[in-house]
C-alpha cells in the first residue's frame, strides 16, 4: 500500500505535463483533471494474505430449489426418427377470424404534458398519479391468460435449450479446442455459469406457469467446431431476447413481465459475449429488436428433437424456412468472398461454416481490421454485409414436419411473395422480391436508417418473405404473421 502510494506522488507532476489534448473532435473544456494520475510500478506477484475487515458468519438461507441441477447428466443428441403421436400447433376449440382488424387509437390514450407539470392529484407524496400495479394491488407472479401462458411456455422451451446446449458445448469441445480459438479456461467458465444462470431461469419461468410448465427435452445441434457453436449461441440468444422483447409488453400479467425483463437482461449480455467470443462487434445497433412469438418459435423448434410424453405444447405457428445463398460468414477476412450456401446445413439459424482454408480465415490474423478472434470489440474494415448488396433468397414450401418428434407442421396463410421485410433495431424496412424461379429470388440490403447516423440492418437480425408490406411497428408487429411466406436470420453485422 505505502509503496504504491509514494510511486504515484512521485510520478504526479510528470503525467500531469503529460496531459493528452481532446480526443474526440470537437469536444472542448476536456482537459483532464492533473489531480490524479494512474499507478505504475510492477504489478502484484505475491497475493496475501489480505487485511482482515469486519464480518460476522452467514450462511445462504434457504432458498427455494432450482427445477433442474447443474449439469444435466448424461444427455443424447440427435435428429428424431420415430413417428409423431400428434400433429399440429395446439389449437383453441374455437378460432374468431383469420386476422386482427386494424383500429384507431384506443380512446383513452390521449395524454399529453406540453407543460411539463402534474396534471391530476398524486396518490401519496412523491407518487405521481397513474401507472398500472400501482394502487396496492398485491402482486401475483402467475401467468394471467393463454396469450401470457403461451408466450411463457415459450420461453421455457428457450431456456432449457440453452441450458443444454451451453454445456453440450463445453462437453463435447476440450479445453484445447477452445484453445485453438483463443478461448480460454476463463472463458469456459464463464460459458459454464452462462449455463447455471439457465437453471434458474428455467426454475422462475416454470414457477409463473405451475404444473403444465414444459420440461427439459433432447436436442439436435448444427455445429461441428467451437466457433460453429459460438455461431449458434449468438443467434440462438438473439432469437431468444427478441422474441421476449415482442410480447413482453403485451403480457397481461406486469408481474410476470418484471421478473421475466429481469431475466432477459441477462441474456441480452449472454448474446453480446458470445458475439464478442466470435469476434463481433459486442452491439453494432442503438436497439435490440423485438420479434413475434411465432418467429421465435419458428427458428427454435427445428433444433429441438423430441420432448418427454405429456409436454404441453404450443400454440405458436411455425413458418417455412428462408435460407440466404450469400449469407456472410463472419470467420472470412473478407465476407464478399463468401461462396454460395456457406452454412453447415439447411436450418434458418446454423451456423456459418468455420472450415474454410487458413490463409481466407480471419480468425488469427491480428492485423487491425481483420482479425475476429475473441476480443471486447474488434473493427471489421470489410463488412458482413452493406446497404445495396444484392441477396439471393431461397425457400422451403409449407408442410414439413418440424420441431420436437416431429410434430409440428410449417404453415403460412400468406398469399404469393412480393417483399422482403427486414426487421432490425425500431424498424421494419419492405425491399421488393425479384422472383428468379420457384422458391427463389433476390432483393437488395435497405439503407434505412432508424434515426440519422444509425443503418437500421446491422447484427444478427430477421427477415421475412411477405405478399404485403403492411405498414407496422414495434408494438403490432405480430399483425405481419398472416402475411409471412417464409422466414430466416440473417448475419448483417
Ligand atoms: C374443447 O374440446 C374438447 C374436445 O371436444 C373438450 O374435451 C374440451 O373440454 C373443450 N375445451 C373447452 C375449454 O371447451
Ligand atoms: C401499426 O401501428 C402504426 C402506428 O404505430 C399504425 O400507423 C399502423 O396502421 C398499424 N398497422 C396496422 C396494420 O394496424
Ligand atoms: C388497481 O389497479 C388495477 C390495475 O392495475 C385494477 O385492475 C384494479 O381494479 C385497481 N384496484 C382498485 C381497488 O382500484
Ligand atoms: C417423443 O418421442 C419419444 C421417443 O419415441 C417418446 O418417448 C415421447 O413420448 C414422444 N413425446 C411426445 C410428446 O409424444
Ligand atoms: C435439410 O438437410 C437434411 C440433411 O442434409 C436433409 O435430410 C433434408 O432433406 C434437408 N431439407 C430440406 C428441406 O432441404
Ligand atoms: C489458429 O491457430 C491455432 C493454433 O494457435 C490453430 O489450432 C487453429 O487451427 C488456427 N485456426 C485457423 C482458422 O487457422
Ligand atoms: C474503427 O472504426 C471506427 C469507425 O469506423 C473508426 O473511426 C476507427 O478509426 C477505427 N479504429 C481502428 C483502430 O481502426
Ligand atoms: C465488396 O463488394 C462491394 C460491392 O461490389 C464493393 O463495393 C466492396 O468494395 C467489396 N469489398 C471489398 C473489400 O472489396
Ligand atoms: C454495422 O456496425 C459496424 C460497427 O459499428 C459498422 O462497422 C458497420 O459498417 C455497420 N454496418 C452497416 C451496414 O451499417
Ligand atoms: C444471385 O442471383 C443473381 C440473379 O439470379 C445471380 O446473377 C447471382 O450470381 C447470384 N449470386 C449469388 C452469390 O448466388
Ligand atoms: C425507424 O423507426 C423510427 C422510430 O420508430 C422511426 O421514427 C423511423 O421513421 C423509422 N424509419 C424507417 C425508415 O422506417
Amino acid at each position: 500500500m505505502l509503496t504504491r502510494t509514494i510511486y504515484a506522488s512521485a510520478l504526479l507532476s510528470a503525467f500531469a505535463a503529460a496531459a493528452p489534448a481532446p480526443q474526440v473532435a470537437g469536444y472542448t473544456d476536456a482537459d483532464f483533471p492533473a489531480s490524479v494520475s494512474e499507478p505504475t510500478g510492477q504489478p502484484a506477484t505475491v497475493f496475501g494474505p489480505d487485511s482482515q475487515v469486519p464480518a460476522i458468519p452467514t450462511a445462504p438461507g434457504s432458498a427455494p430449489p432450482r427445477r433442474s441441477s447443474d449439469v444435466t447428466g448424461a444427455t443424447s443428441h440427435g435428429p428424431y426418427s420415430g413417428t409423431p403421436t400428434t400433429t399440429g400447433a395446439v389449437m383453441a376449440n374455437t378460432t374468431l377470424a383469420k386476422t386482427i382488424p386494424a383500429l384507431p387509437p384506443n380512446p383513452t390514450a390521449t395524454y399529453y404534458n406540453k407543460d411539463g407539470v402534474l396534471l391530476h392529484p398524486a396518490p401519496i407524496p412523491y407518487t405521481p398519479n397513474g401507472g398500472l400495479g400501482t394502487n396496492g394491488t398485491e402482486p401475483r407472479y402467475m401467468v394471467n391468460s393463454d396469450f401470457d401462458f403461451e408466450s411463457i411456455a415459450l420461453g421455457l422451451y428457450q431456456e432449457w435449450i440453452e441450458l443444454d446446449l451451453f454445456n453440450n458445448g463445453l462437453a463435447v469441445f476440450s479445453d484445447e479446442d477452445f484453445l485453438a480459438e483463443g478461448l480460454t479456461a476463463e472463458d469456459r467458465s464463464y460459458i459454464a455459469f452462462m449455463a447455471i444462470q439457465e437453471t434458474g431461469h428455467a426454475t422462475l419461468l416454470s414457477n409463473m406457469l405451475g404444473e403444465a410448465a414444459p420440461p427439459q427435452c433432447t436436442y439436435n445441434y448444427p455445429f461441428r467446431t467451437v466457433r460453429e457453436f459460438i455461431d449458434f449461441n449468438q443467434k440462438l440468444t438473439r432469437f431468444g431476447e427478441s422474441g421476449v422483447w415482442g410480447f413482453i409488453n403485451h403480457l397481461d400479467s406486469r408481474e410476470v413481465g418484471q421478473l421475466l425483463a429481469q431475466s432477459i437482461a441477462t441474456e441480452a449480455r449472454q448474446q453480446m459475449s458470445f458475439r464478442q467470443m466470435l469476434g463481433l462487434h459486442p452491439m453494432p445497433v442503438w436497439f435490440e429488436t423485438g420479434i413475434p412469438q411465432s418467429w421465435a418459435w419458428t427458428y427454435l423448434a427445428p433444433y429441438i428433437s423430441e420432448c418427454p410424453a405429456g409436454t404441453t405444447r404450443l400454440a405458436w405457428q411455425n413458418f417455412p424456412a428462408l435460407h440466404f445463398v450469400n449469407q456472410p460468414n463472419p470467420n472470412r477476412f473478407s465476407p464478399n468472398d463468401t461462396q454460395p450456401n456457406e452454412v453447415v446445413g439447411n436450418r434458418t439459424s446454423d451456423p456459418s461454416d468455420s472450415t474454410i482454408p487458413a490463409d481466407e480465415s480471419c480468425v488469427n490474423v491480428t492485423a487491425v481490421g481483420y482479425g475476429c478472434g475473441p476480443a471486447i470489440a474488434h473493427n471489421r474494415s470489410e463488412p458482413l454485409s452493406f446497404p445495396g448488396k444484392q441477396i439471393n433468397l431461397t425457400w422451403e414450401n409449407p408442410g414439413l414436419p418440424v420441431g420436437p418428434n416431429n410434430s409440428y407442421i410449417t404453415a403460412t396463410g400468406a398469399g404469393q411473395p412480393q417483399f422482403v421485410a427486414w426487421v432490425s433495431q425500431l424498424n421494419l424496412t419492405y425491399t421488393p422480391l425479384t422472383l428468379t424461379g420457384d422458391n427463389e429470388g433476390f432483393t437488395y440490403q435497405p439503407a434505412s436508417e432508424v434515426y440519422q447516423g444509425d443503418p437500421a440492418v446491422n447484427g444478427t437480425m430477421f427477415v421475412a418473405l411477405t405478399d404485403s408490406d403492411l405498414f407496422l411497428t414495434p408494438f403490432n408487429l405480430s399483425m405481419i404473421n398472416p402475411h409471412v411466406v417464409a422466414l430466416g436470420l440473417y448475419q448483417a453485422g
